[in-house]
């Protein structure tokens, strides 16, 4: 086999005008900040609340913006140093790391998803009794399989990478090491190892989307038995959720499923999934959800109290 040995790849540049690339670089800057700073608020939130942290529902938002909070600083932080610095390169190493990480918390955030969706669906269709089948170890175990499968996944998907046999071409169409441009940058029409992949985000993808869209298409079912008119305040609880799952999955979907002809559309697909929904998530969450806005109210005072000691 010709192959060299690759110690980095070269991402390929925006090909953009300098007002193109100023509004890029504002952008993902501020996604950032706004994901560090609003899933810490949520986590912080849920964590102070007891009246939240008693409850499922809140336990898994926070764990959503931990995921949130991961994902995001996948791509992002690299991203916005290349944006400012011309040099655009990144080791074999830390191309590894990203798809590894990329995937863990990817993998983890679709089951984690699927699991919020089941939870509405046991507090909607089942409400008296949701505390039994809700209960703390059961709440506990299917956190522990979300965490556990997208681990499995990401190392699934970087072993292969890893162990592909690269030839010298080391330019990538993106900005972060993404398996689908990745395995382009193989010697050997590799089909097998890109049936593998395919296979293994099939695994992911699809059950997980059955599990949703089955919950939901329950959830609708028994609100417009049940309720009747009454179905669209059921229906606004699981909105936050539904609007969620939309934006993580639309740009998925788009990116993975799809024939692989890469586009400067693409791209922008995955500036998406990797910055702009991340930090999506908190904002639709405290926006709409009147629990977490009163938390934060609440919370807010408190601070006030610390920062303003009162006199006696
Ligand atoms: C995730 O959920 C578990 C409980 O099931 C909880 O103990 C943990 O604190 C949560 N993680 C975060 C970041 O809130």
């Amino acid at each position: 086999m010709n192959g060299s040995i690759i110690t980095e790849f070269v991402f390929l540049d925006f090909s953009c005008s300098r007002s193109a690339w100023f509004i890029l670089l504002t952008l993902v800057l501020t996604c950032y900040i706004t994901i560090l700073l609003g899933n810490m608020l949520i986590m912080v939130t849920v964590w102070t609340e007891p009246k939240l942290f008693q409850c499922p529902m809140y336990l898994f938002l926070a764990n959503l913006s931990l995921l949130d909070m991961t994902l995001g600083s996948v791509a992002s932080p690299k991203l916005v140093t290349d944006l400012l610095n011309s040099g655009r390169t990144i080791s074999f190493g830390g191309c590894m790391a990203q798809i590894c990480s990329q995937h863990f918390f990817g993998g983890s955030e679709m089951f984690l998803l699927a699991v919020m969706a089941y939870d509405r669906y046991v507090a909607i269709c089942h409400p008296l009794r949701y505390t039994t089948i809700m209960n703390r170890q059961h709440c506990f175990g299917l956190l522990i399989f979300c965490w556990i499968g997208g681990l499995i996944h990401g190392i699934f998907q970087v072993a292969v990478m890893a162990l592909l046999p690269y030839c010298g071409a080391n330019v990538l169409d993106n900005f972060y090491c993404d398996i689908t441009q990745l395995i382009k940058l193989a010697c050997s029409e590799t089909y097998v190892d890109e049936i593998l992949l395919i296979v293994s985000d099939g695994l992911l993808l699809v059950p997980s989307l059955l599990a949703l869209l089955v919950s939901y298409a329950i959830i609708l079912a028994t609100i417009c038995g049940r309720f009747g008119k009454d179905g669209s305040k059921a229906l606004s609880t699981c909105s936050s959720h539904l609007t969620v799952v939309g934006l993580f999955f639309g740009p998925c979907i788009f990116v993975y499923l799809k024939p692989s002809s890469y586009s400067q559309v693409d791209k922008m697909a995955s500036v998406f999934y990797m910055v702009v929904t991340p930090a999506l998530n908190p904002l639709i969450y405290t926006l709409r959800n009147q629990e977490v806005k009163r938390a934060i109210g609440k919370l807010k005072n408190k601070c006030q109290c610390i920062l303003v000691p009162q006199r006696e």
